[in-house]
């Protein structure tokens, strides 16, 4: 699938089947991540995989009972790490680390995408619950993406108009 098909078939995919994830695609899917741009290439964020059941639950409850998160074969957790960008003060520690988590798992869910497999970007959460579930000390969990093989078709979602976003030499 070429970059711009991927981008124009990437959906949001909130059920999944059952059918486990092959682990060479999975590969194909950190490599992605691990490809993305970063601040000083510091790569400052941690990703957590998590594939057993009773963790994928945890997860799900954690994040307001969004059931299909344990549904889905594979989990990644996005997480900031803000010491490994300290090197650039506080805009390391309160910003890149999270725009490098960020860019990541959009890389994640393109490669996903591209391989036939759906995923869903999950940002309500206790922030708390889930960092004990995963064990996350010096770390920020900044996203979940549920990965798997989708069982729904979803509608595209509408999109402000290009003319609306982009303005020309400065603000309105
Ligand atoms: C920062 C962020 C947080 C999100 N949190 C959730 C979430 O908690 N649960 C959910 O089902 N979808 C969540 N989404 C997915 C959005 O609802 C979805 O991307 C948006 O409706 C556009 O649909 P599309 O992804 O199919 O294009 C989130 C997306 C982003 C970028």
């Amino acid at each position: 699938m070429d970059f711009f098909t991927a981008v124009a078939n990437r959906r949001s995919v909130r059920a999944f089947k059952s059918k486990a994830i092959e682990e060479a695609k999975l590969q194909k899917i950190l490599e992605s991540a691990n490809s993305a741009p970063s601040a000083g290439n510091l790569q400052a964020y941690e990703i957590v995989l998590i594939k057993d059941k009773k963790q994928k639950k945890a997860l799900a409850e954690a994040s307001n009972n969004q059931e299909f998160i344990a549904e889905a074969p594979a989990v990644l957790v996005f997480c900031a790490n803000p010491m490994q960008s300290s090197r650039y003060g506080s805009r390391g520690a309160d910003l890149y680390c999270v725009q490098d988590a960020t860019i990541a798992a959009s890389y994640a869910q393109l490669a996903a995408t591209a391989l036939g497999l759906s995923s869903v970007w999950v940002g309500a959460f206790d922030e708390k619950a889930v960092s004990k579930i995963i064990n996350a000390r010096a770390v920020l969990p900044i996203a979940i993406i549920p990965i798997g093989y989708p069982n729904e078709e979803p509608e595209k979602t509408p999109r402000r108009k290009i003319s609306d976003i982009v303005h020309h030499e400065k603000l309105p």
